[in-house]
């Protein structure tokens, strides 16, 4: 019997050695964790539960039939995270690359499964090479299959993947599919093709990091939605993203302890707007100053900074902010930042964590790049979101809401719960340089008359009371109870009950 206990611990001893020690080596040379060693890190401690260590490849082809490792290239199984369920599956870069055979698709199927019958989030490490080679059409009809999963989970469970090495080929897919993708500096990369294929078809000559690095998805194709320094950094952050999620869209947002009254006021708050109007200032004050203990996370925090996205809590309960910044490009709306919002909004409402909304919008950017890059199209998006979503919807209009703008940005119109303004906002359909030069271009060459005009303009419209008086605005609150009247609005509104007509879904402008 003891014989029989002890070849359980030789069998589990050798699987959790992977590709073996000198493959463990260069894995740590290169700065990465393997992937045991990333499931430590990211779940509690003790807590993970592994399935299917003992799994093998069953290919025959080029001899693989020789090289049978236990586990096949990937670490599957079940964990908590503060407590709280999650499936989790880490590709193991030292058994034949991380890459992708039939059963190391079964594996990740079976906890795909698991997570959905389960209602708990499921959360991707990849470090892989992509198909493996040797097996073929067996890999691509592995891949799909877990593809289909994704999307039968989507707005359903959470999914997040972080990118921690090569991600590559059919590795891309998966993790695009999935709510979050998170990404290591210098060690990880994302692409279709490679550097070498790209220099056969396009003859471009491009770096793996150029092409695919952390710098690029963060900021240029907004694959990923952050860049972390090292493999801890990245898991330890993703651990803190878990505990802002539901564990499904049919569970209810987490609530934690809060350490900080509502009731307080912040006297700063009645001095962030600048006297004057064309002068920036940091929307993330007035977040950092709203939420929970300051605490906020920050979403494709490099990308269309024009706009802040993030996850906070307001009396212990999960909040999605979303707020123009006009700290960069005077918080216009752009295609980028509309189409990030968008993003951010609907996951929001798939997962019932209410929306506040910080408006100071000069309107929609302007120009050719803008209109031939479908502008029109990408604007719709953010304003389909805000208006098919149901979860509570509390507004803030700090100055500017101008034009289509004002409408988009979670306006009463858009079925806004509760519609604040400060005492500086300006809801206007432009701003008054634009309305006069506009409506008054007969006296365009007449300085004195432009200025009285504008003045006009700016004592009627530039402030949020026509607003008010039509009821657009629920009302006109002082700055430095914000934190308080928010809090309040999303008490109000724990019991928010609304639904859309039925359909099969929606066709959102893709
Ligand atoms: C089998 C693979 C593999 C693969 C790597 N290995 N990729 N084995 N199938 N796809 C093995 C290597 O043979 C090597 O084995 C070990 O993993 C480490 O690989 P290295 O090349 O030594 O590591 P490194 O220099 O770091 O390069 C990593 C890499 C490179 C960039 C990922 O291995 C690579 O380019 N691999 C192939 C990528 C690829 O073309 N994949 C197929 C994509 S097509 P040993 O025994 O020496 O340790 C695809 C189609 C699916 O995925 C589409 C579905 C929609």
């Amino acid at each position: 019997m003891k014989e029989i206990l002890h070849e359980l611990e030789v069998r589990r001893e050798r699987a959790r050695m992977g590709g073996g020690q000198a493959r463990i080596d260069a894995q740590h040379k290169r700065g990465k964790l393997t992937a045991r060693e990333r499931i430590d890190v990211f779940l509690d401690e003790g807590s993970f539960e592994e399935f299917d260590m003992f799994v093998e490849h069953r290919s025959t082809d080029f001899g693989m039939e020789k090289t049978k490792i236990a586990g096949d290239g990937v670490v599957t199984g079940w964990g908590t995270v503060n407590g709280r369920t999650v499936f989790v599956f880490a590709k193991d870069f030292t058994v034949f690359g991380g890459s992708l055979s039939e059963t190391h698709a079964q594996k990740i199927m079976k906890v795909q499964d698991m997570a959905l019958k389960n209602r708990a989030p499921i959360i991707g490490l990849y470090d892989a090479g992509g198909a493996r080679i040797q097996e073929g059409v067996a890999a691509l009809g592995g891949y799909a299959e877990v593809f289909q999963r994704n999307v039968l989970a989507s707005g359903v469970i959470p999914q997040i993947s972080v990118i921690m090495g090569p991600c590559a080929g059919g590795d891309v897919y998966s993790p695009a599919m999935t709510d979050f993708i998170f990404m290591v500096r210098d060690t990880s990369y994302m692409f279709v093709t490679g550097p070498d294929v790209v220099k056969t078809v396009t003859n471009e000559t491009v770096t793996a990091e150029e092409l695919g690095g952390a710098s690029v998805h963060t900021t240029k194709s907004s694959i990923a939605d952050g860049a972390y320094d090292n493999d801890v950094d990245a898991l330890l952050q993703v651990r803190r993203l878990v505990d802002f999620l539901p564990q499904s869209n049919t569970s209810p947002v987490p609530e934690i302890e809060c350490f900080q009254s509502v009731e307080a006021v912040d006297a700063s708050l009645d001095t962030l707007v600048p006297a004057n109007a064309n002068k920036p200032y940091d929307i993330k004050e007035l977040i950092l100053k709203t939420v929970d203990e300051g605490d906020f996370f920050e979403i494709q925090e490099s990308f269309a900074r024009n706009i802040v996205c993030g996850f906070g809590r307001i009396e212990g309960t999960s909040v999605g902010f979303v707020a123009n910044q006009p700290m960069v490009l005077a918080g216009v709306l752009d295609s980028d930042a509309s189409r990030k919002a968008a993003r951010f909004v609907r996951f929001c409402d798939c997962f019932n964590i209410p929306v506040v909304t910080f408006v100071d919008v000069p309107g929609f950017l302007p120009g050719t790049a803008q209109e031939y890059g479908g502008l029109i199209k990408h604007g719709a998006k953010l304003l389909f979101a805000f208006a098919e979503a149901t979860v509570p919807k509390v507004t803030l209009i700090t100055r500017k809401a101008y034009g289509g703008a004002y409408d988009v940005m979670a306006s009463k119109h858009l079925r806004g719960d509760i519609n604040y303004a400060w005492p500086t906002a300006q809801i206007a359909v432009m701003g008054a340089k634009g309305a006069v030069e506009i409506i008054f271009r007969k006296d365009i060459d007449n300085p004195e008359k432009i200025a009285e005009h504008t003045k006009m303009y700016e004592d009627r419209f530039l402030s949020p009371f026509v607003a008010a008086e039509r009821g657009y605005i629920d009302e006109v609150i002082m700055p430095h109870s914000t934190r308080k009247r928010i809090a309040r609005a999303l008490r109000l509104l724990r019991n928010k009950d609304l639904e859309n007509p039925w359909k099969k879904h929606d066709n959102i402008p893709l």
